[in-house]
């Protein structure tokens, strides 16, 4: 295949050029070129996507796929209408993000509800607009196309530093605080899982839209198996939503963050989606075991972000947690 990729130089659309140039194709990967280098073995063109005649320099360029990772509806329209016709298949790389209702365990991509869209004269998305921006864009894209709707990106250089905290700090080893109990339920997917499933969907033109994500297990799990992955031994201590919140201990991703921990009730439905039509689709996924090893090996090889409490934050929450007993 002759395959885009809008984006392409960070994480996601980076792994999915790493994977289909492996796999024999012709990788163009079309960015600004500031969020990083596009993957060896791609082709890079420079474009900038806010520009209303940004995407000239792909004219006349004939493409067999494309894959759009862009959250901005502005940038998907404009994408559409200069270069959809033109190419055989169209993968839209979405989010769980869209879906209105977070409490609900067990629900499906085809019959979940759904945020209401941003307004159609929006181009931009803003982190408190990301999940409607994200169903605009759907909306823009219409029929024939793969709609992958990505839960949490998991695995090496993930910008966001949030899932390798734990392969980071269970490799530290000793007590370590741990958010919830050990029965919350956690979702992820391994980059390198999704973009083969993204090359794969434009391999054999699957259309439809998907929960792009791994399945469901509990936190007590996750913790195991990442552990298993960096070869760690620690001691969990066990911290509820009235401690963490008592410290001004944050939920899921940024500073004074444990990330990846989400309320419950709230978020009972976040991490229990149905992903048994994206695994008859195609979807496989590995051991979270070597995603914790793989992430842990290149947080360590340097540069890598990792977000969340600080050595000394977590040390002050866990002599605050023994004092409390
Ligand atoms: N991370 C997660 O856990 C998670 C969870 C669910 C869904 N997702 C979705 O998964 C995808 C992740 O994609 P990703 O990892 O490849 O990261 P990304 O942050 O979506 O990458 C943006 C890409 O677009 C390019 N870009 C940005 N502005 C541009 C412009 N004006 N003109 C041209 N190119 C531009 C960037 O390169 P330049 O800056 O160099 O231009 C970069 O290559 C996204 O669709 C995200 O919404 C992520």
């Amino acid at each position: 295949m002759r395959l885009l990729i809008l984006g392409g130089t960070q994480f996601l659309g980076r792994a999915i050029a790493a994977h289909a140039y492996a796999a024999g194709h012709d990788v163009t990967c079309a960015a600004r070129g500031m969020a990083g280098a596009a993957a060896e073995g791609a082709r890079f063109i420079r474009v900038d996507r806010d520009d209303p005649d940004g995407l000239a320099p792909l004219a006349g360029e004939p493409f067999d796929a494309v894959v759009d990772v862009s959250r901005h509806p502005g940038q998907v329209r404009r994408a559409i209408a200069a270069l959809k016709h033109r190419a055989a298949h169209w993968t839209f790389v979405s989010t769980v993000t869209v879906y209105a209702d977070n409490r609900t365990p067990g629900q499906r991509a085809d019959t979940a509800p759904l945020r209401a869209p941003t307004a159609p004269e929006v181009e931009h998305c803003t982190e408190e607009t990301y999940g409607a921006a994200k169903v605009a864009c759907e909306q823009a894209i219409g029929e024939n196309a793969f709609i992958c709707r990505a839960g949490l990106i998991a695995g090496p250089e993930d910008p966001t530093g949030r899932f390798t905290y734990w392969p980071v700090r269970l490799a530290r080893g000793g007590e370590v605080l741990v958010p919830g109990t050990p029965d919350d339920a956690m979702q992820l997917i391994d980059v390198r899982d999704l973009a083969r499933w993204i090359v794969h969907a434009a391999q054999s033109r699957l259309t439809g839209t998907f929960d792009a994500i791994g399945p469901s297990f509990t936190r007590g799990e996750f913790l195991a198996q990442c552990g298993a992955g960096v070869g760690a031994s620690c001691t969990f201590i066990w911290a509820g939503r009235a401690f963490l919140e008592s410290r001004d201990i944050r939920r899921w991703s940024g500073p004074r963050s444990l990330p990846l921990w989400l309320p419950l009730p709230e978020f009972a439905g976040f991490a229990t989606r149905d992903t048994s039509p994206a695994r008859e689709a195609g979807l496989t996924v590995r051991p979270l075991s070597e995603t914790a090893r793989d992430t842990l090996a290149w947080a360590r090889a340097g540069r890598a972000a990792v977000t969340g409490l600080t050595v000394d934050e977590e040390s002050a929450a866990l002599r605050a947690w023994h004092a409390s007993r």
